[in-house]
């Protein structure tokens, strides 16, 4: 079935889109983006989406040619034209078309594209009982990976080696220490202490890694942000990722050894039924 999408002011059929080849995004990876679930027909965590969107904007010394509330009224247009009752919107501004010039170009208007992908039971997820699996890779990513921009080669090499291997997704190290998987921030729990990378230009700030860090503070849960080890992951407790698309799921594996007993542990278990009850409450 052919879905609605939004590309520059307009809602059209899916084949009906169409974006220049001239569009830095496609030349460049000039762009960034957002992944935004929606859960009951409604947005999880819009305002944080929006403003880490602002953020990468603004790193980028991009324009953003909308304004926050038409970006709600267009997330919330496409999810009743589309009938998504759980699932993800996705969104993309790039610097727009222009002559191919490595410098911005100073005259180019800025794309934006947003589209669904509807998932049906999508906070069910067969995953969330039996945890994934995860190998390590060396991160070769650029230095500023707290931009969350369109260039998703050496991550999607990275879920392409996990399943090569037998494994769900890629935990990446720099100097000895995790920064985080391909499309999630990670997790250990160790003696009841919960243990994720600081923030910095290494990591994504991931909308849900907030929100999962603010419900386990109220919950009276010791969190600890700073880098851990692969040996570290392989003599915890138990693991876990957040990310929109996966809320929390909890990882029993790292390159074939298992972590604890290999089944998902009560930390992640309890904060995932947390969000996904607190992140309901305040769906919009
Ligand atoms: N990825 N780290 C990376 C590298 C990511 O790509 C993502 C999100 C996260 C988690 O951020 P958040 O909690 O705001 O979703 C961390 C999205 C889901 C994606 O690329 O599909």
């Amino acid at each position: 079935m052919s879905r609605t999408v939004y590309v520059n002011g307009e809602y059209v059929p899916e084949e009906e889109a169409k974006i220049s080849v001239f569009d830095r995004g496609f030349l460049f990876a000039d762009g960034v983006y957002e992944v935004t679930s929606v859960l009951g027909g409604k947005l999880i965590d819009f305002a944080g989406h929006a403003a880490r969107l602002a953020r990468s904007l603004g790193e980028l010394e991009m324009d953003s040619p909308v304004t926050d509330d038409q970006l709600l009224e267009i997330h919330r247009e496409l999810v009743a034209r589309n009938g998504v009752e759980d699932g993800l919107v996705y969104l993309q501004i790039t610097r727009g078309a222009a002559d191919r010039d490595f410098a911005y170009p100073k005259d180019a208007e800025p794309s934006i594209v947003l589209f669904t992908q509807s998932k049906p039971g999508l906070a069910d997820s067969p995953a969330a009982k039996t945890g994934i699996k995860v190998i390590s890779i060396e991160d070769l990513r650029w230095g500023r990976r707290d931009i969350k921009t369109v260039q998703l080669l050496y991550p999607s090499m990275g879920k392409m080696a996990a399943k090569k291997a037998g494994a769900d997704d890629a935990w990446m190290v720099q100097d000895g220490q995790v920064t985080e998987g391909t499309s999630n921030n990670a997790y250990i729990v160790k003696d009841g202490v919960i243990v994720t990378r600081q923030l910095s230009h290494d990591i994504l700030h991931g909308i849900t890694r907030a929100a999962v860090l603010r419900f386990a503070a109220e919950a009276q849960m010791k969190v600890e942000e700073r880098p851990f080890t692969i040996d570290e992951v392989k003599a915890a407790d138990e693991a876990f990722i957040t990310s929109a698309s996966s809320f929390v799921m909890p990882v029993v594996e790292i390159d074939k050894q298992l972590i604890g007993n290999g089944k998902p542990g009560p930390v992640a278990t309890r904060l995932r039924e947390i969000y996904l009850e607190e992140s309901r409450k305040a769906a919009v």
